[in-house]
């Protein structure tokens, strides 16, 4: 169920170089699920498209936090605005890693959640709400960009790669999982398309089912513009075409599913 709305900013902070979080009381809170992400309006007019931001955590009630990057005119915006200032949004769209698992996931399960910059966010909450073992592999620039590792360490065993050496591995998310051993069952991941990429290749090969969170440029948001399509890997049966909108096929897919 979306919700297009006027949400209440509840608090701002920036975690780190371009880096902010962000609570918002809305309802869309309610609805959220885990990859799931909600279409933010920039404040003062129709100039700017809204911007798709995952949905970081969500209390099933009424607070619902994003973690963004501020790198365009929209979302330098938004890192300028304080506690009880409004925000359109729409959302929260998309379908989110549990509509998208084609599996059951036991107690039992080893889960390994992957993020990427500014794919990590998404992972707090499918930490939070998957209830078997779950190991969690964050990909960082360099110590001095590392964010949300304490929410990370509250739901599963973590991780570090970084690109220097700074923190934990360095290298990749996969050098990573490759230096630690780590054993799983099921991968999901976030994160940009080279490092989606290097996971479904790691996954298709170790014979471990993946499901990937698409970043895609988006403009409706809601499935009606094409301008977010991503190349499927067959023809979809029902519209005969191979390309999927992430918007509203996604952003979650089996990583089998899409060309990477
Ligand atoms: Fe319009 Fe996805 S953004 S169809």
């Amino acid at each position: 169920m979306k919700i297009r709305e006027t949400a209440t900013i509840i608090s701002q902070e920036c975690l780190c170089d371009g880096i902010y979080s962000m609570y918002l009381a809305t309802n869309a809170a309610e609805y959220a699920a885990p990859g799931q992400f909600i279409s933010v309006y920039p404040p003062g007019g129709a100039r700017l498209l809204p911007r798709p931001i995952s949905i970081c955590e969500t209390d099933g009630a009424n607070r619902l936090r994003i973690v963004y990057r501020a790198a365009g005119g929209g979302t330098k915006e938004f890192s300028k605005l304080k506690s009880g200032d409004k925000l359109d949004i729409l959302g929260p769209l998309g379908n989110g890693y549990f509509d998208a698992l084609s599996q059951h996931i036991e107690l039992e399960t080893r889960a390994l959640l992957i993020g990427g910059g500014i794919g990590i966010p998404p992972m707090v909450e499918l930490a939070k709400q998957l209830e078997c073992e779950v190991s969690i592999v964050a990909g960082y620039k360099s110590d001095a960009e590392m964010f949300l590792t304490k929410e990370l360490e509250r739901f599963g065993s973590l991780y570090i790669s970084t690109d220097d050496g700074s923190a934990g591995t360095r290298g990749t998310v996969i050098d990573a999982i490759k230096e630690n051993g780590i054993d799983t069952d099921v991968i999901f991941a976030c994160g940009p398309r080279p490092m989606l990429k290097g996971v479904k290749d790691y996954a298709a090969t170790a014979g471990i089912p993946a499901y990937v969170s698409m970043e895609e440029r988006m403009a409706c948001g809601v499935g009606a513009c094409l301008a977010c399509v991503c190349k499927s890997e067959g023809i979809d049966e029902h519209s005969q075409v191979d390309n999927k909108r992430v918007c509203a096929d996604g952003p979650v897919f089996a990583a089998s599913e899409v060309v990477l």
